[in-house]
């Protein structure tokens, strides 16, 4: 898969145009940004950082949510967020009018060209961010795109209406079985992929690693072809710093397997590429 990796990145000012509580400690915030906006494809992500006074210096990474703006090409980035520490708690204040860092498009995207009669998408939790912008870019039609959704409790399940106003197929698991399945999203995939078998979907995956790992022993083994944006801290977002490596399959090096940078050549990766467990060396 060498598709979606974006060629051309920009270092723009961006205008927040509004900022969003879906509750849970999750916010969406829009960003007017058209020179970045216009490129972004499905699983690119954007680094970003408050000019504001008090702003943690470092940059953080977003995956985007959506885009919107404009007659024939995007303006505006959204970005579905969680507070989870200073830097996060600082955009949670942002009220529209701010000014802020933004470098981006940055990574490799999701492959839309897939045309698999049935697209799955497999979230767990802040994860589902890609998706929204992914399913309006999809060929399947939307009656043919499921969500499964995995969630800690039914109050931190949200932005379900944008899927619904696609009019895509949404199950839901929670931890604690306060809605939807009392279990996880991987549960929720292998029963799909037992009731549309024969056929074959393809699987779009967001998530954190536990999930990842678990779908993995899922699709590997059934041959579901399924794409895995992987969710990692990120100091630069475009392969300086060296801090986001993850084991890949290399059937062209030496050992078989070498690392690979998540940020230039992810985040997105073929399930059966992703090592959790690197191989152990035949002979010395
Ligand atoms: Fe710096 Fe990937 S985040 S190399």
């Amino acid at each position: 898969m060498s598709e979606g990796i974006c060629r051309k990145t920009v270092r723009a000012e961006a205008t927040v145009i509004g900022n969003e509580a879906l509750g849970s400690g999750c916010f969406v915030v829009t960003l007017e940004v058209p020179e970045i906006a216009s490129m972004i494809e499905p699983a690119h992500f954007v680094m970003l950082r408050g000019l504001d006074p008090g702003f943690p210096y470092l940059p953080r990474p977003f995956s985007v949510f959506d885009v919107s703006g404009g007659d024939t090409e995007a303006t505006r980035i959204e970005i579905l967020y969680e507070v989870v520490g200073s830097g996060t708690a600082a955009m949670a204040r942002w009220t529209g009018g701010e000014k802020v860092y933004c470098l981006g498009p940055l990574g490799r995207s999701f492959d839309t060209s897939s045309d698999s009669s049935h697209s799955v998408f497999l979230a767990g939790g802040i994860g589902i961010a890609p998706f929204p912008f992914l399913a309006r870019r999809l060929k399947t039609p939307p009656e043919r795109q499921i969500l499964l959704f995995g969630a800690r409790s039914k109050s931190a399940l949200f932005a379900l209406d944008r899927f619904e106003a696609l009019g895509i197929d949404i199950r839901i698991a929670t931890d604690d079985g306060s809605e939807g399945r009392k279990g996880n999203s991987v549960e929720l995939l292998s029963e799909l992929l037992d009731e549309l078998s024969p056929s074959t979907p393809e699987v779009f995956a967001c998530g954190p690693t536990p999930m990842f790992k678990a779908a993995q022993k899922v699709v590997v083994p059934r041959g579901v072809p399924t794409q895995m944006s992987l969710e990692e801290r990120m100091a630069c977002g475009y392969g300086a710093c060296v801090g986001c490596v993850q084991a890949i399959d290399d059937p062209e090096s030496e050992d078989g397997w070498r690392y690979a940078l998540i940020c230039v050549e992810g985040p997105v990766f073929d399930a059966e590429r992703v090592l959790y467990t690197r191989p152990v060396p035949t002979d010395s």
